[in-house]
């Protein structure tokens, strides 16, 4: 069976995920790879509505086990719609958060049970793991600063967002062959660079078919 490779952005608020994961698909499209990008929660038709109703403030009363299944409810209909077909035709899928986020945000952070995030998360990725998980790092006073939007999650207090981070962290420390942490503080290009190099050598070491870069 054809495979691409999955690459996903990780990390705590005000990391740069989306403006990193952005430069790196425009980066490997110019080297004429076929790659497809998305983010989560959303992604679909289906999860973009799921989105809405995770981050809208109004929502105060959201239990958190309706707000953990809502986020798998997303990342199922997205790997059915999207992440699936476009591995299959072995294309390189970048994916803006995924599983990761749903130990770090609601094991760590909200403190639900991580043996049941786990069991529920093999559930919907149905075998679906990343190849490369990118993990943006940034202290979390400094993110929370840099963070744009104002949304239920971003919301909360900073010790939340400290324990996701620190869980984030302790997943690295756990996969670190599979997640890759990378400080931001150098700034855009030199994580960037640091990205592209994760990337490239990902790339390198799978069999990509269909995806061959252009001479440059
Ligand atoms: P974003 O900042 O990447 O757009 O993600 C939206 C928010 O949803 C962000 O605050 C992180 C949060 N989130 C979770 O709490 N659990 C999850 O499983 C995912 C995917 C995101």
């Amino acid at each position: 069976m054809k495979k691409g490779l999955f690459i996903t952005f990780e990390g705590p608020e005000g990391s740069g995920k989306s403006t990193q994961s952005k430069l790196l698909f425009g980066f490997l499209k110019k080297l004429g790879f076929e790659i497809y990008h998305t983010r989560e929660p959303g992604g679909t038709a289906i999860g973009e509505k799921i989105r809405k109703l995770l981050l809208d403030i109004s929502n105060s009363n959201m239990a958190q086990e309706t707000e953990l299944l809502l986020y798998l409810a997303a990342r199922r209909q997205l790997i059915e719609e999207r992440i699936k077909p476009e591995l299959k035709k072995g294309r390189i899928v970048i994916c803006d958060r995924f599983q990761d986020a749903t130990m770090a945000y609601q094991g760590y952070g909200l403190g639900m049970d991580k043996k049941l995030i786990r069991f529920l998360g093999a559930l919907v990725t149905d075998a679906v793991i990343p190849d490369i998980t990118i993990l943006l790092d940034i202290r979390t006073e400094k993110g929370i600063k840099r963070a744009k939007r104002d949304d239920r999650i971003e919301k909360r207090s900073l010790e939340f967002h400290r324990r996701v981070r620190r869980g984030y962290l302790e997943l690295a420390r756990k996969e670190p062959s599979r997640i890759r942490v990378i400080p931001v503080s150098g700034g855009i290009s030199k994580t960037q660079n640091l990205i592209r190099k994760v990337a490239l050598n990902g790339i390198k070491r799978s069999n990509i078919s269909g995806s061959r870069p252009k001479a440059s």
